[in-house]
């Protein structure tokens, strides 16, 4: 499974067929779809809630809200974690505002009921006053599944649901040799972006738009359709791979090198003059540096990667909203989320991952020189704070092209062959709530 089938040599069972469903204007922007997506698609599937480094103590928790819904995760006394909806049994007040608390009980400031670490009603205001007698004791907080993998907490709130393990397939086994739940988040922000929360996916459901919006990634990343892996699963994951540490065939002039590969070059002993008019050898000669320079320079995780892992882009991608790219140096998280009320909104999270080496004191992210350090959560205003240079780039389209959605010019869409991965994951919107056409 872990094979990359590079040169377009992808098997048929990962190239699904796809319909070709209109991909109308108003599911980015229209109420019923906002619901429709909540009730089939959000209730149903299995989402992030937090780390799992986050919780060390027995009592400590960690919140998440995601929609018009909140979530509490706590660390239970055994090491497992439970999952409850943020919400008071007695009248549905909130429970927890922040996103992370500790304790031995989480206390409604309505009418002050407690609740243990499991869920447990444990005291109440009053308690004879109960016409069935004390709930004290047996009374709970409603219990959702929860689970972890890759070092994230997970919930779902469908307690039917595939166990998460089973559901995640095939990442599990294609990402264990990342080692992802010894890394350190480094990067930890939020943003309210003023579009719908499809746009971003469809946005990272296709390498399409690389050579316009970032055109200064071709001198690394080859993002030549062609030479780049596409891979729908069964179950709605994709993957997109892409070579990095090589230039995109694109260019007309692919073996030239220019900055910052030639850096690269130089960052693992090699000389870049020997590849002045070779530049797409560089790639397999920095693969082969790394492997012997590695360890001795503190970068124990590559022994497990394989070569690919070590220099390429793997973009992968969980149904429905939520996607992992992996460097060589750290893997971003970039998710977007429903807003709470309005569907022309989403909340965006830009997250970044690395491994601790020794005597590094700052990485570089996304985002430039940050400290290795476990980052705060930021939650920054779209538009006065960077959400790093890339992200920034994707995200001024997803804006303008909220605005061109709603226009009566826009008829449905016109893909190419390379965007599939977005056909396909309207196609399975569409299918999951039951929509096929527009609504009235
Ligand atoms: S709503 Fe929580 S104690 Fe009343
Ligand atoms: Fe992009």
């Amino acid at each position: 499974m872990n094979k990359i089938h590079f040169f377009g040599e992808t098997p048929a069972e990962l190239d699904p067929p796809v319909r070709g469903d209109k991909i109308s204007g108003e599911r980015y922007y229209s109420k019923e779809w906002m619901k429709a997506e909540w009730k089939h698609v959000f209730g149903k599937v299995w989402h992030v809630g937090g780390l799992v480094s986050e919780l060390e103590e027995p009592g400590d928790w960690v919140s998440h809200n995601l929609g018009r819904d909140s979530f509490i995760m706590v660390l239970q006394e055994d090491g497992s974690i439970k999952a409850f909806y943020n919400a008071c049994i007695h009248r549905g007040n909130r429970l927890v505002w922040s996103d992370l608390g500790a304790g031995d009980r989480i206390t409604c400031s309505y009418h002050g009921w407690q609740f243990g670490n499991d869920g447990t009603l444990l005291r109440v205001q009053d308690e004879k006053d109960f016409p069935g007698g004390s709930p004290c004791g047996k009374a709970k907080l409603t219990e959702i599944k929860c689970d972890t993998w890759g070092g994230f907490i997970w919930f779902t709130m469908d307690l039917d649901a595939k166990p998460l393990l089973e559901w995640l397939v095939p990442y599990p086994e294609l990402l264990a040799s990342y080692q992802m739940e010894k890394m350190t988040r480094v990067l930890y922000m939020t943003a309210e972006i003023p579009c719908n929360w499809k746009i971003i996916r469809d946005n990272f459901n296709e390498s399409y738009h690389l050579p316009t919006l970032h055109p200064e990634l071709a001198p690394f990343i080859d993002d030549e359709y062609t030479d780049t892996v596409f891979e729908m699963y069964p179950n709605g994951h994709n993957r997109m791979v892409m070579k990095g540490c090589h230039p995109s065939q694109r260019l007309d002039l692919p073996d030239n090198m220019q900055p910052p590969l030639d850096d690269v070059l130089r960052m693992w002993d090699l000389d870049p003059k020997d590849f002045e008019g070779r530049a797409t050898e560089a790639r397999t000669a920095i693969q082969k540096a790394m492997r012997k320079l590695g360890p001795e320079r503190g970068f124990h995780y590559f022994d497990t990667l394989t070569d690919s892992q070590l220099t390429d882009y793997h973009h992968c991608t969980f149904w429905p909203n939520f996607s992992l790219t992996m460097g060589p140096e750290g893997f971003q998280v970039l998710r977007s989320e429903p807003h709470p009320t309005d569907p022309e909104k989403c909340i965006f999270d830009h997250w970044y991952f690395m491994h601790e080496v020794k005597g590094r004191d700052m990485v570089e992210t996304p985002l430039g020189q940050l400290p290795f350090e476990a980052a705060e959560r930021q939650v920054v205003k779209f538009g006065e704070t960077s959400l790093g240079f890339v992200a920034d780039q994707d995200m001024s389209i997803a804006v303008g092209q909220q605005q061109g959605l709603h226009s009566a010019g826009y008829k449905g869409g016109m893909l190419t062959n390379q965007e599939k991965r977005i056909q396909r994951f309207h196609e399975m919107l569409n299918d999951a709530c039951g929509i096929h056409g527009e609504i009235e």
